[in-house]
């Protein structure tokens, strides 16, 4: 006997005019796109991940930080998902949304538990240590390209600044680093050998959070080990994975999208006299206008509820729509007017959201990856049009595929 398919998410009601989170148009136009969305569903619209599979977007600044504030009715545990069997074991968001043993989807006391070590083992990270680290890998990166007089400044430097820096935070040995480095990216590219790569991976950090019990010392897996929560070597395994994909790419887009920023917008022209002055702000400007993660999936709908006037079911995947959240003509009537503060949702809210500290550390990174870039290529500009900058395909991450520039004074 065959199981009957499921019925196409646009056979329901609730889906038939959903909105496809896919597409070109989608990536280059998306702030106009959720304005539309807003304007014909409200605060939370129906939508169409990869492959039709269903889920809800929530657009509303307050409805985000309800979801988000209230565990109890919105878990985090993607196994309470009821869409489960429309998903096939390729898709690709399936590495964001499909469960792992990590912090991230644990829920209440457990998350509790983990959430504050990993809290107070980020909290403890030496700034200055860290913003050492990071411009030696910025310089290093600019390095390799700085004879040519061009490059690219995702694939040849955005990309390749946060992984390093967090994974000598972490403890990885200065003599690992660069194999592990590109196993992870390996594994991000999941292309053939993506899998071995991962396995690699795992082992390698499985390992050093061992050889810490014995030899310990001032880094992230020293104080997971020592800290009160008693956590296990594969739970701290699981964390610091999880640590090193959630410091990467939000981290990378960051200062890709700052870059653009700074080299296409005249307030924030990228010369000697005026770039250094507002590095801050057009880092700050980006969480408003272009943040990294636009969407984050989510929460899942622990019973039926009604959200935004719509009718949730139980199991139902809600995305958190959080540049749309940004610009909520609700919380941010004028759009100019909000960019000087730090009300952006973009690091989320509640139990789950960005860790205060990884925050701190993001920030650390892409500063110093601004400022060496600055320092070191001081008369570089775009080396094609503005508005041919496309951005990279993806419904939940908002970075752009390439920024070639040039320059003249390398040193
Ligand atoms: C621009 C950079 C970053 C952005 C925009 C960003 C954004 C986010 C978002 C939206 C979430 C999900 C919140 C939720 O579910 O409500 C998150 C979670 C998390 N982020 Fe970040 N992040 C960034 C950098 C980092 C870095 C550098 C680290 C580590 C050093 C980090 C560690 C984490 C962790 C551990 C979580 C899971 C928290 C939990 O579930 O309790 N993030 N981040």
């Amino acid at each position: 006997m065959t199981t009957p398919s499921p019925a196409l998410p646009t056979q329901e009601p609730a889906f038939r005019h959903a909105t496809p989170l896919s597409g070109p148009g989608f990536q280059q136009t998306s702030a106009d796109l959720y304005a539309e969305m807003r304007r014909a569903h409200g605060p939370v619209a129906p939508v169409l991940l990869d492959g039709d599979v269903p889920a809800w977007l929530v657009l509303g600044y307050r409805e985000v930080q309800y979801v988000v504030s209230s565990p109890e009715v919105f878990g985090r545990d993607s196994r309470r998902w009821n869409a489960w069997d429309r998903v096939p074991p390729d898709w690709p968001l399936l590495p964001l949304i499909g469960h792992q043993p990590t912090m991230m989807f644990a829920e209440g006391a457990e998350h509790r538990r983990r959430a504050e070590a990993l809290d107070e083992a980020l909290g403890a990270v030496d700034q200055f240590e860290l913003g050492a680290r990071a411009q030696q890998v910025a310089d290093q990166l600019i390095d390799a390209f700085a004879g040519s007089g061009e490059a690219d400044l995702i694939t040849q430097y955005a990309d390749g600044v946060p992984l390093p820096v967090v994974a000598r935070m972490i403890g990885v040995p200065e003599a690992e680093t660069a194999d592990l480095v590109r196993d992870v990216y390996q594994t991000h590219a999941a292309g053939e050998g993506a899998n071995e790569a991962y396995a690699r991976v795992r082992e390698k950090v499985r390992r050093m959070v061992e050889s810490k019990k014995d030899t310990p010392g001032p880094d992230v897996t020293s104080r997971l080990l020592a800290h009160p929560a008693a956590l296990a070597v594969e739970e701290i395994t699981e964390d610091l994975l999880h640590l090193m994909n959630a410091g990467q790419l939000p981290t990378a887009y960051w200062i890709g999208n700052t870059l653009r920023l700074m080299l296409t917008d005249d307030r924030f022209a990228m010369t000697l006299s005026g770039g250094r002055r507002s590095v801050g702000q057009a880092l700050n400007e980006v969480l408003w206008e272009d943040t990294p993660t636009q969407n984050f999936p989510g929460r899942f709908a622990v019973h039926d509820v009604r959200l935004g006037g719509r009718q949730i079911r139980k199991g139902d995947l809600l995305i958190l729509g959080l540049a749309a959240a940004n610009h909520d003509p609700l919380v941010r009537p004028l759009p100019q007017t909000s960019s000087g503060n730090q009300a952006y949702m973009s690091f989320s809210y509640g139990d789950h959201r960005c860790p205060y500290a990884a925050q701190e550390i993001a920030k650390v990174i892409a500063e110093a990856a601004i400022e060496v870039l600055l320092d070191r290529l001081p008369d570089v500009v775009l080396a094609v049009p503005a508005d041919t900058l496309t951005w990279r395909p993806s419904p939940l991450f908002r970075g752009l595929s390439a920024l070639p520039v040039k320059f003249s004074l390398a040193w």
